[in-house]
């Protein structure tokens, strides 16, 4: 067996949990409390207090972005990054995470004085020692912050194209932000810009705003996922839609539920959208502040029902997604063939 598939199925193996992948994952918002506060120490800047007994403090989803601003500020070079990356990654990995993808913002690297090169370096540097200390695989995807303003995301979108050619972790361009801002179509040349480069697509659509955006997004913006999407449900023509061009959700319970999306796990749309024939995945989104991580996701979907089959089919729909070369994405969906039967659950349900 290859060193990097042993975590993950050894635990297979025993009965354990599924192997894991994730495509939704803001490495800012992934920050523990604790290094936050070491690391604001360290750089004698003021936390503001958004962080409390070990936790942040935030009440609705403005305070939670800017809870979230404040938190990324304390991050001041690339060795800040490089251990932001690896804490996040070997944590995933140990949870028995194969591979995961998270969103880095150039703007808020910029807002805390880092130049983009010390940034997306520090980062990959981050992903390179997790890889060698467990084996996992990862990739980075450059986000536009859409209550930035759409030449910012272009900014961002450049960044992504110029940077990605010589950084071949970096191999996605996304949208996140407040989504209550901006239409997609204002976002139009920035994806043209990620398009031309060859970088895989996503956008925040449908956490904050409606069905009809989940649409828009997909028809203008052409992603092939969506974060979030889950308030397509509201719209059977749109849910059909994201089934039948097989668009892939980035589903993020935890989230959703801490941000007030929906008021409980049994109002959460989880299950029709995968009975309806959508590709969905399980994602933290911002874990600490959500009090959440990727294993509890995978549980969150356990107690709605979802078998270990399933489970491993959101792991697989993942990976197909994945913004990744083909070469790996075969070797990791090999895995997942050998997990299944170490697991005794059907290879391709989901
Ligand atoms: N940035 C970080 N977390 C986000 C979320 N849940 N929605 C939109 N933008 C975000
Ligand atoms: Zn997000």
């Amino acid at each position: 067996m290859k060193a990097d598939a042993a975590p993950a199925l050894a635990r297979a193996r025993s009965g354990g949990a599924v192997p894991m992948a994730e495509l939704h994952c803001h490495i800012e918002g992934a920050a523990r409390p604790a290094l936050v506060l070491e690391l604001a120490e360290r750089h004698g800047i003021d936390l503001g207090g958004i962080v409390r007994d070990g936790a942040y403090v935030w009440h609705d989803f403005t305070s939670f972005l800017a809870a979230y601003d404040r938190a990324s500020l304390m991050f001041r070079d690339a060795a800040d990054y490089c251990r932001l990356a690896e804490d996040h990654l070997t944590g995933l990995a140990r949870a028995g995470a194969v591979y995961a993808e998270f969103f880095i913002s150039p703007d808020h690297a910029a807002s805390a004085g880092v130049p983009g090169d010390a940034y997306l370096g520090g980062l990959a540097e981050g992903i390179r020692r997790a890889k060698t200390a467990t084996g996992i695989e990862a990739r980075m995807i450059a986000i536009g912050v859409r209550h930035l303003e759409a030449d910012r995301v272009e900014a961002a979108a450049r960044f992504a194209a110029t940077h990605a050619v010589r950084e071949p972790l970096l191999t996605g361009f996304g949208l996140a932000g407040d989504e209550r801002i901006g239409t997609p179509r204002d976002f139009a040349p920035a994806f043209d810009i990620a398009r031309d480069a060859g970088l895989g697509l996503t956008a925040h659509a449908g956490e904050f705003d409606g069905a009809q955006n989940v649409r828009e997004t997909v028809e203008i913006l052409q992603t092939s996922r969506i974060g979030h999407g889950v308030r397509a449900v509201e719209a059977p023509d749109v849910v059909r839609m994201l089934a039948d061009k097989g668009i892939v959700l980035e589903v993020c319970p935890h989230s959703n539920l801490a941000l007030g999306v929906y008021p409980d796990a049994a109002s959460h749309p989880l299950r029709p959208l995968v009975e309806a024939g959508c590709r969905v995945t399980l994602n933290s989104d911002d874990p600490p502040f959500f009090a959440t991580d990727l294993a509890a996701e995978y549980a969150f979907a356990a107690s709605a029902g979802f078998g270990s089959g399933d489970r491993l089919g959101f792991t697989r729909n993942a990976i197909e997604a994945a913004f990744v070369d083909e070469a790996t994405r075969q070797r990791l969906l090999q895995q997942l063939v050998v997990s299944a039967i170490a697991l005794g659950a059907p290879s391709s349900s989901g």
